[in-house]
């Protein structure tokens, strides 16, 4: 195609048609599309094909009911546990299984991945994100990136940028410093674009005074003039008020069109960007540049190549990845020998155990063919359980679902189903007599449109309850108790941490959820997850509240120091520190080596399984940087990678590169203090085992 010979020949209304959506697929009047569940088209305008787009960052969310077939698409953890598997590798294979899936099933951009920065575990997206540090979120979403794209299907890295709460989200106003935003919010799409994403999506919300969909200086000033990013931007869904604006700051598409029938306070876009031109708010120019941004990305897809798709992607095959970045993402937080429990008899509590939250709800949520709960991933691997009290879970759940019941609060907010059965409380010793250790499952949801309930960051009284008695009735036995933790961002623990031996972190794994569990559990396999966030020991313990804000403006008066850059600064102890989790094996570091050229820094050490089970460790190299003009946090993380699968005795050297450049720090652009610089190899932020000094 001669691109530009192609738009010489569009009429103005071709061009607005091709900028704005048709609508979304299947709601408010418009026509149910060939790909049930897609959420945006971009209109095979002049003969052009359709090409449609999909969410989202767990799995392509398709609905699977079509003619007289079933469209089922793979459930993955979702990205916080993506996350914590701190594993390049396994983010290019989820990608790559979910680039097919797109692919097989008729679409071409992937709405995914979700990469904004998790600022409080309130964020009801937080499931969705993958870290509180930017350069986690943007290797990880890199790797993703690649991974998908290595199918010949697009990605979109969204929410551009700083959409870090639900409360408001269409207009909320994010006012921030220019330095957190470029160190925090901005890196980690600075970061991910790398891996070249075919999309940016821009966020909701404003950032000082502008919607990012209408912000000339996020889009094209930092995005295209100072990152060279050449792809298309896209509005989040019914972002902003202005489609005249969104061309003019440099959004190519508007999705999904036809806001004006949902927002009543906008006029058909197309319309609205015809009086922008009379009125001069944009130009032809700016239409032509938006078009040549569509044009560049119809020509690379699978429907404009005419690409039979098949609608029979490798679903068993992707399985495997599913569980495999299920088994490295779980993160173990605290075992005084529970686990692995092994051979042992368990009396698993909690309703979670049938009723295992797999992901988050709305536009990150998934449709898979099955979703393997915990007690079927016990009974898989032959963990020996009481199956009375299990009898009981059931049957109550069983009950209660027939009385057509949900276990959402209107499909979003708290799992309603009562926790704790009556003849389960009366009978803990019973349990306990006739088993040789507890696990008690706890899960929270959350999803789009809203932020977690502080009610849902604390245990309920029956929760509490159930732990408490569970506790003391089992440890009276000096029987242990476990805590599996079904969730998709940190709730509170402190309050009762000590009242069980162990706690896990599984996270909401997806479809194979309940098969890793059980592996991990048994000690078929050692964790391997660590933490991408710092998990605090009191809720007013964190630096960016009040969360979330109601009203028209949030100020992140934190500025730079989220996360672990407030509490290792502020030296505010957490409960569990970012980076942490434990194995069952053990790890030592030695043989630090750093040398360095005009750009980089090459680092090098050893790391050393000296335990006696398999298992990967996570490295990571924290920078402390010396005194200078800018006030520093205490230190960085800038480089990290996870060990193969290492046998005890068995060692492995890690070579790790970091650019000087991203050392530094941003004050009217971006400065490198001079002076000694302290290189922290860490097996957590807290847990640091080698250090060497280098001045720069
Ligand atoms: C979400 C996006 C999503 C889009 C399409 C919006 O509400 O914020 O993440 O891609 O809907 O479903």
């Amino acid at each position: 195609m001669n691109i530009e010979d192609f738009i010489n020949n569009m009429t103005l209304d071709e061009k607005l048609d091709f900028i704005v959506g048709p609508g979304l697929p299947g709601q408010f009047g418009n026509d149910d599309v060939e790909v049930r569940g897609t959420v945006g088209i971009i209109r095979g305008v002049k003969g052009l094909p359709d090409i449609y787009l999909a969410d989202g960052p767990a799995g392509l969310r398709i609905f699977p009911d079509r003619e007289n077939n079933k469209y089922y698409a793979t459930s993955f953890p979702i990205e916080s546990m993506l996350a914590s598997t701190w594993n390049r590798d396994i983010l290019r294979e989820v990608g790559e299984a979910m680039g097919e899936e797109t692919k097989e099933y008729g679409v071409d951009v992937l709405l995914a991945p979700a990469l904004n920065i998790q600022r409080n575990p309130l964020g009801g997206r937080n499931f969705e994100y993958y870290s509180e540090d930017p350069l986690v979120s943007g290797e990880m979403a890199a790797s993703f990136v690649e991974g998908v794209q290595s199918k010949g299907v697009g990605t979109s890295i969204k929410h551009f940028v700083a959409n870090n709460q639900e409360t408001n989200r269409m207009k909320i106003d994010t006012i921030v410093s220019e330095r957190a935003l470029r160190e925090i919010y901005l890196k980690s799409f600075e970061i991910a674009l790398k891996a070249k994403p075919w999309t940016v999506m821009t966020a909701y919300n404003k950032v000082n005074g502008y919607y990012c969909s209408q912000s000339e200086y996020l889009i094209k000033k930092i995005l295209r003039e100072e990152w060279g990013f050449d792809g298309l931007v896209m509005s989040d869904w019914f972002a902003g008020d202005s489609g005249a604006h969104q061309v003019k700051a440099g959004n190519d598409l508007i999705m999904p069109g036809k806001s004006y029938q949902v927002l009543n306070y906008r006029i058909d876009e197309r319309e609205e960007i015809k009086k922008g031109l009379n009125e001069g708010i944009l130009t032809e120019e700016d239409i032509d540049e938006a078009i040549r941004n569509l044009l560049n990305l119809v020509i690379k897809t699978p429907k404009y190549n005419n690409y039979n798709y098949s609608n029979n992607p490798n679903l068993d095959e992707h399985a495997k990845t599913a569980y495999n970045a299920a088994l490295e993402g779980i993160v173990l937080l605290k075992n005084n020998d529970v686990f692995p429990i092994k051979d042992k008899k368990v009396a698993v509590f909690g309703t979670a155990q049938i009723e295992t939250i797999k992901g988050g709800l709305g536009s990150g949520d998934t449709h898979p063919k099955y979703v393997i709960n915990i007690i079927d991933g016990f009974k898989e691997k032959n963990i020996d359980f009481d199956e009375k009290l299990y009898n009981i879970y059931k049957n109550k759940i069983e009950e209660l679902r027939k009385e057509k019941y949900k276990p959402y609060h209107n499909d979003l907010g708290h799992t309603l189903y009562p926790r704790l059965p009556q003849n389960v409380i009366d009978n803990i010793s019973y349990y306990a007599d006739n088993n040789d250790l507890a696990i008690i499952v706890i899960s929270r949801i959350s999803g789009e449109f809203f932020d977690i309930d502080i009610k849902d960051f604390y245990l309920y009284d029956d929760e509490i309850k159930l732990i408490k008695e569970v506790s003391k009735e089992f440890r009276k036995r000096n029987k242990k108790v476990g805590i599996l933790l079904n969730i998709g961002s940190p709730i509170e623990m402190a309050t009762w941490e000590e009242l069980v031996d162990g706690i896990m972190l599984i996270w909401q794994a997806g479809q194979e959820t309940g098969r890793a569990v059980a592996d991990i559990v048994k000690g078929n396999h050692s964790p391997s997850g660590k933490l991408a966030l710092t998990i605090a020991k009191r809720f007013e313990d964190l630096p960016s509240l009040p969360f979330p804000v109601n009203g028209d403006e949030v100020i992140y008066d934190e500025g730079i120091y989220v996360g672990y850059r407030y509490f290792d600064t502020f030296k505010k102890e957490p409960l569990y520190e970012f980076g942490y989790g434990l194995s069952y094996t053990k790890f030592e570091y030695s043989n630090l080596d750093i040398k360095k050229d005009n750009e980089k820094l090459f680092i090098s050490f050893n790391v050393k399984n000296i335990g006696g089970f398999p298992g990967k460790e996570i490295s990571q190299i924290y920078i402390r940087a010396p005194k200078g003009k800018i006030d520093k946090p205490f230190q960085e993380l800038k480089g990290f990678e996870k060990t193969k699968l290492l046998n005890p005795g068995e060692f492995q050297k890690i070579n790790i590169k970091i650019n000087i450049k991203d050392l530094s720090s941003y004050h009217e652009g971006w400065i490198l203090e001079h002076g000694q610089y302290e290189i922290r190899v860490g097996a957590s932020s807290r847990d640091i085992r080698l250090i060497e000094k280098i001045d720069l």
